[in-house]
C-alpha cells in the first residue's frame, strides 16, 4: 500500500531505490520499497552522460511514466532536472505541475536551499505539490561543489548544510536528502529536523536511506564506497547474453521446443 505523507513522517527507517524504467519499478515495488525515486542519476546510469545536467524534463517524464505503471501502489518521487526550478517561481511550478500530471508522481524533488531553491519549495508546496529537498552533495551542482566529495567536514561547510537543513523544513519540505556528509553531522541533522532525513553516503543515523537501482544490483562498473553490492547483474547479463550468441552461433538456440509446426499436408502442397 501506498504509505501517505503523515505516515512517511512516522514509519522510520524509510527506504528508497531508484527506478526508471518499467520491470525496475516493478521489482522495487514488489521488494517492498516505501518509496521509489525516479532520479536524474538516470543521466549517468542509463542514458551514459557523465552528469545529471544534460537530463531534461521530458526525459524525466518519459521514464516516470514507465516507472509508475509498473508502481502503482508505492510514493513515487520524481527530480525536478538542473535548470527547470532556478528562473522564476512560475517555470518551476509550471515543471512540477507538468511532472505530476503527465507520470502520476507524488512529489518532486530538488536540490540546494539557495535563496531561489527555497522560493520554490515554499510555492510548491504551499499549492499542493509535496517536495522532497537534497542537501550536501548535490549532483546537479557538483562542478561549483569541487567535484564529487564529501560535504560540510569544516566548520563553515557543516553550518550551511545544517542551516540549509533547517531551511528547507521552514520552506515546506516534507524529507530531505542527505548526500555523502560525514555521518555524524547527518545525525545531528537528523535529531534537529522535525522531517525525516533521508540519506546517501551519509552514514546509519538518518530517518531512511536511497540507493541508486544499478548500485544496488552491481550493474555499474563503479564500485562505490557509499553504495553496496547486493546482486552482480551486469556481470549475469553479459554471462548470459554471451551464452545466447554461442547458442546460434553452434546452432543450439533455437531448438524444436522454440519452435512452430506445421502440418505435412500443408507443406506438402507447397512444394
Ligand atoms: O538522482 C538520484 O538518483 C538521486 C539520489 C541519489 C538521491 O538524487
Ligand atoms: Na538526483
Amino acid at each position: 500500500m501506498k504509505l501517505t505523507l503523515p505516515e512517511l513522517r512516522r514509519e522510520t527507517p524509510l527506504v528508497m531505490v531508484t527506478a526508471y524504467d518499467y520491470p525496475g519499478a516493478q521489482q522495487a515495488e514488489r521488494a517492498g520499497m516505501d518509496l521509489i525515486l525516479v532520479g536524474d542519476s538516470l543521466g549517468n546510469v542509463v542514458l551514459g552522460y557523465d552528469s545529471t545536467a544534460p537530463v531534461t524534463l521530458g526525459d524525466i517524464i518519459h521514464h516516470a511514466r514507465a516507472v509508475r505503471r509498473g508502481a502503482p501502489d508505492t510514493f513515487l518521487v520524481a527530480d525536478l532536472p538542473f535548470g527547470t526550478y532556478h528562473t522564476g517561481l512560475q517555470d518551476a511550478m509550471r515543471a512540477a505541475v507538468k511532472i505530476i500530471q503527465d507520470t502520476g508522481a507524488d512529489a518532486v524533488k530538488l536540490e540546494g536551499a539557495s535563496p531561489e531553491v527555497l522560493e520554490a519549495i515554499k510555492v510548491l508546496s504551499r499549492n499542493g505539490i509535496p517536495v522532497m529537498a537534497h542537501l550536501g552533495l548535490t549532483p546537479q551542482t557538483e562542478v561549483s561543489l569541487g567535484g564529487r566529495k564529501v560535504q560540510g567536514r569544516d566548520e563553515a561547510g557543516a553550518q550551511k548544510i545544517l542551516e540549509a537543513a533547517r531551511a528547507v523544513e521552514d520552506a515546506g519540505a516534507f524529507a530531505v536528502v542527505l548526500e555523502v556528509i560525514p555521518a555524524r553531522l547527518a545525525r545531528l541533522i537528523t535529531e534537529r529536523a522535525g522531517i525525516p532525513t533521508i540519506g546517501i553516503g551519509a552514514g546509519p543515523h538518518c530517518d531512511g536511506q536511497v540507493l541508486v537501482y544499478h548500485d544496488v544490483l552491481g550493474v555499474s562498473d563503479q564500485d562505490k564506497k557509499i553504495a553496496k553490492r547486493y546482486a552482480e547483474l551486469g556481470q549475469l547479463a553479459t554471462e548470459a547474453l554471451r551464452t545466447y550468441a554461442d547458442d546460434v552461433r553452434s546452432k543450439v538456440f533455437p531448438a524444436k521446443e522454440n519452435s512452430f509446426i506445421i502440418k505435412d499436408e500443408v507443406l506438402d502442397k507447397l512444394y
